[in-house]
């Protein structure tokens, strides 16, 4: 039986297996009026299923990812997860913060990635689902150890998954630490539009509201620099498909293997929920509208898929299966001061909401 199988109750919860350190994992499935599905595991906060009705109504898994845990547990791109203590990279796994220099677990070439070797997308979360007014809820709660991958600070992390009678799937985190540390929490979904059996996602058609975006070196470290997107294959400010640049010579596109670049929001105001960017997909009709408050947003056209991923009903997951909007802050803002500032200090919450939105047309 297929993860995305949940039954008809609005919030099911039911057990999917345990860790090798013998941690019981369990699977909250949400069912709203319209009957879109989402299902959420407790380990790494995952996205296991979340379906998506076409123009004729019918639904289809729109997200990658495997339907035993013991797939997840054998290792995988971050399928669904929720990512920190920092989303993305930082530099050598190296900062500096109030004067002292910290070292990170390395685990991206010569850098730190999403978290490091065992990030928050590898942690058993406390759960709690509830039906609320403003729809079906899980909330995940995780307490991150000062000196945990050589962050500083006990952060207690929470995150809300909503599954909304408007066919949203709203997260929002938050944050508190006893040390300042930095924090960037994401989520690292694939989608497909098409359904997450459905091959390639070159068809589908992109838009980014950034009028730039923050250009990389080989190993995908910002430089810095806040480059127009204007003549650029990463002008997405009109719907785009993706594959319809993808392979132009371009040196960015050539460091990512295709897209894999933080782009930087046009915002009206600061902090607010805006629209960031749309993805449809011509075949279902199929539309996703991703919301957020965060500055910066990850695209990321699936270029490492290699297909030694056996997915969802055996389908092996290729290059560029699946496509990932991460809402976040900069990656390497803790080592570029220009950046918008990533520091959550003792006494402060961090506090940041994403939506995506499922639609046709
Ligand atoms: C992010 C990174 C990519 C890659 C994926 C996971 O999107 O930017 O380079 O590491 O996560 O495979």
């Amino acid at each position: 039986m297929g993860a995305a199988a949940c039954g008809s109750e609005s919030i099911v919860r039911k057990p999917f297996g345990k860790t090798p350190e013998g941690q019981a994992v369990e699977l909250y499935c949400l069912t709203n009026r319209n009957g879109m599905q989402a299902s959420i595991m407790t380990y790494g906060g995952i996205v296991v299923s979340l379906t998506a009705p076409d123009r004729d109504g019918r639904y289809a898994d729109v997200v990658l990812g495997f339907d035993r845990l013991e797939d997840y547990l054998a290792g995988h791109p971050y399928f669904g997860a929720l990512i920190g203590r920092y989303g993305n990279r930082i530099a050598k796994g190296r900062f500096t913060l109030d004067g002292t220099p910290y070292t990170l677990a390395v685990n991206d070439g010569e850098n730190h990635l999403h978290g490091g070797i065992r990030g928050f997308d590898k942690a058993v979360w406390q759960a709690r689902g509830a039906i609320e007014k403003t729809g079906l809820e899980v909330a995940l709660a995780y307490a991150s150890a000062d000196g945990e991958e050589g962050y500083p600070g006990n952060l207690a992390v929470k995150v809300v998954y909503t599954l909304t009678d408007s066919n949203e799937l709203k997260i929002e985190y938050s944050a508190t630490t006893d040390k300042p540390t930095p924090v960037n929490l994401t989520n690292h979904s694939y989608f497909n539009l098409a359904g997450q059996d459905s091959g390639d996602i070159l068809g589908h058609e992109l838009a980014i509201a950034a009028d730039r975006f923050t250009p990389v070196d080989k190993g995908l470290i910002p430089s810095g620099e806040l480059r127009p997107v204007a003549g650029t294959p990463f002008d997405f400010r009109q719907p785009t498909a993706i594959g319809a640049r993808i392979e132009q010579a371009d040196e960015q596109l050539q460091f990512g293997g295709g897209y894999d670049h933080n782009f930087v929001l046009n915002r009206r105001q600061e902090g607010a929920l805006e629209l960031a960017a749309s993805v449809y997909e011509p075949k279902s009709g199929r539309l996703m509208e991703v919301f957020t408050t965060e500055p910066g947003i990850q695209f990321y056209s699936g270029n490492f898929l290699d297909g030694t991923n056996v997915g969802k009903g055996g389908k092996v997951y290729n290059r560029r299966n699946g496509l990932c909007l991460e809402t976040q802050h900069f990656p390497d803002s803790p080592n570029k001061p220009a950046f918008p500032a990533v520091i959550l200090r003792p006494g402060r919450e961090y506090s940041t909401t994403t939506v995506y939105r499922f639609s046709a047309q």
